[in-house]
């Protein structure tokens, strides 16, 4: 039943993805940075928001003439700030949506990522109550109508014994304190808690990519820039207690739940906000699967070089003080809770060298399920099929071109991600005779599974990171071919086939 969803979700994305990947280079297509995009127009979000903020005043009175001020008077600045304000909120809502469905139909949620996965909730949480108190601010009809239905959905949780609706009866009642209460709210309180709750997020990843590269920023910035001066966000009329508001322009990206509470009762959007939350809080286990052994530490082949470290895109690995009495200062070790089973670790360290001729291949970290040892097998038995050229072909498992390879009986080796493999592998099936070429394909950087596989493959076929393919190997015999994993744009028959043509030139 999952495994149907997330083939669904692909194929949307699939859908999402083709006129985009038209028009953008993978490394610039937004689809890959939707995190880091989302972290963009928070800060826009938050730029702005220092604007309006020196001219808005926290009183009943003075917050709807404060805002017109900016929107009619100060149109060039003011007026652009508040629709920046605005729009880029928005947007951060279409990117937050976009950033959930990709992680999950892409399975990067599960077993011992769900830290992640499922302290993303309450930043979804705290950005719509921000959204919410924001549009409480500005004092109009809408701002009203949030105020007075918000006030109905907290007075239906039994713990409050004051009416917090009852606030909006008349103007006497509705005090200067409590909607200053708001402004300290969306103005500073739930921001400090939003810029911790993105920390928490990203802080069990290394390296995590928190901003898009610099020329969608620009084209990102500019579109807003556009839209804010053709189409400025203005107010409703002032509210007025006395009055119904009438017609209601709603924001249906921070407020789409609001009918819902006329329509339904506050007890059932209660349960559906609270339902939906925890479901996705639940969802790394449900069901539970099984966990693939976590990376081994061999003390007898660590040599404390700290590659690995570098390498893990989960910093599950670190270093600590020797314990095995030798004259390294340092080992590696690996927490077994963080650890995701991708391989990288064992792509970056040095021993991991098929062509030791003494003893077992046990490199310094490896993975018991998959390990070095069998990889060098799968390469000798891929290396029998005596097609000329011959091309071994390295596949990522997530990579559902490998059925295609298989349909077309192309013998290929399966690796957890392109990054597992490290680079004296691809030297040893060249020098030894095992192909004439080899053929790497895997998801594209930002695409990856396992964050950094593509981008540390690379490198390190680039000469460019550590380890490096060695200088005595031809590298027009190595091919790179990166997709994105739903795509069908050259299938991996066809890189294959025109790969042998190159090398038979
Ligand atoms: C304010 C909202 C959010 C922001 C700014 C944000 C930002 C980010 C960033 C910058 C990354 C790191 C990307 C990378 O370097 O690979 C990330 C990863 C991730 N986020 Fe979010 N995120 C948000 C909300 C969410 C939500 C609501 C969920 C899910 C419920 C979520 C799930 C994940 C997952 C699963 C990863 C990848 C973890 C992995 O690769 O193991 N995020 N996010
Ligand atoms: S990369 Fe290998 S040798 Fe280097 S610290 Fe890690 S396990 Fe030890
Ligand atoms: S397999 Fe290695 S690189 Fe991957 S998470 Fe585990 S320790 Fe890190």
């Amino acid at each position: 039943m999952i495994e149907r969803i997330h083939r669904t979700g692909r194929a949307l994305f699939g859908a999402l993805r083709r006129p985009m990947a038209r028009a953008f280079e993978s490394a610039e297509n937004p689809l890959n940075h939707i995190g880091a995009m989302t972290v963009f127009f928070l800060w826009i979000v938050l730029i702005s928001g220092i604007w309006l903020l020196i001219f808005f005043r926290t009183s009943v009175s003075g917050a709807f003439e404060s805002v017109e001020y900016l929107t009619r008077e100060q149109w060039y600045l003011g007026g652009i700030m508040r629709s920046l304000h605005r729009y880029a909120s928005d947007a951060a809502i279409v990117t937050i949506f976009l950033h959930i469905v990709k992680e999950f139909v892409f399975n990067r949620y599960r077993n011992n990522r769900w830290f992640t996965w499922a302290t993303g909730v309450p930043l979804v949480w705290i950005i719509f109550v921000l959204g919410i108190t924001g549009y409480w601010l500005v004092w109009d009809e809408l701002a009203l109508y949030v105020a007075i239905s918000s006030a109905e959905l907290i007075d239906s949780i039994p713990i409050f014994t004051d009416s917090m609706a009852g606030n909006f009866l008349s103007d006497d009642l509705l005090s200067n304190r409590f909607f200053t209460l708001m402004a300290f709210l969306h103005l500073i309180g739930l921001p400090i808690f939003l810029v911790f709750g993105i920390w928490l997020h990203v802080f069990r990843l290394t390296g995590p990519r928190i901003n898009p590269p610099r020329r969608m920023m620009a084209a990102t910035l500019l579109a807003l820039l556009v839209l804010s001066a053709v189409y400025p966000a203005i107010s409703h009329e002032q509210a007025d207690l006395a009055m119904t508001p009438r017609v209601l322009r709603l924001d249906w990206f921070y407020l789409h739940v609001y009918p819902l509470i006329q329509l339904w009762s506050p007890g059932w959007v209660w349960a559906l906000l609270v339902g939906v939350s925890s479901i996705i809080v639940i969802a790394p286990w449900a069901p539970p699967q099984k966990k693939e052994r976590a990376a081994v530490v061999t003390l007898d082949y660590c040599n404390g070089c700290e590659r690995c470290v570098d390498d893990c895109p989960f910093g599950a690995v670190e270093m600590v003080a020797r314990t095995d009495g030798t004259n390294y200062s340092h080992q590696a070790s690996v927490d077994p809770d963080l650890c995701v089973s991708c391989g990288l670790c064992v792509g970056a360290c040095p021993t991991a060298t098929p062509f030791r001729t003494r003893g077992a291949l046990v490199p310094g970290i490896d993975l018991p399920d998959s390990s070095a040892a069998n990889l060098r097998e799968s390469i000798i038995t891929a290396g029998q099929n005596k097609s000329s050229p011959h091309v071994i072909v390295f596949g990522c498992r997530d990579d559902r071109q490998l059925k295609d390879l298989d349909a077309a009986g192309i013998s290929y080796v399966k690796v957890n991600c392109m990054g597992q493999l490290p680079p004296s592998f691809v030297d040893f099936a060249l020098s030894r005779g095992h192909a004439d070429g080899v053929l790497l394909l895997g998801c594209q950087d930002g695409n990856c599974s396992y964050r950094f596989g593509a981008g540390w493959t690379e490198q390190r076929m680039a000469r460019l990171r550590d380890p490096m393919i060695r200088s005595r190997v031809d590298t027009s015999r190595i091919a790179l071919g990166w997709h994105a994993p739903w795509s069908d744009n050259e299938s991996a028959v066809k890189k294959h086939e025109a790969f042998k043509r190159a090398l038979e030139r």
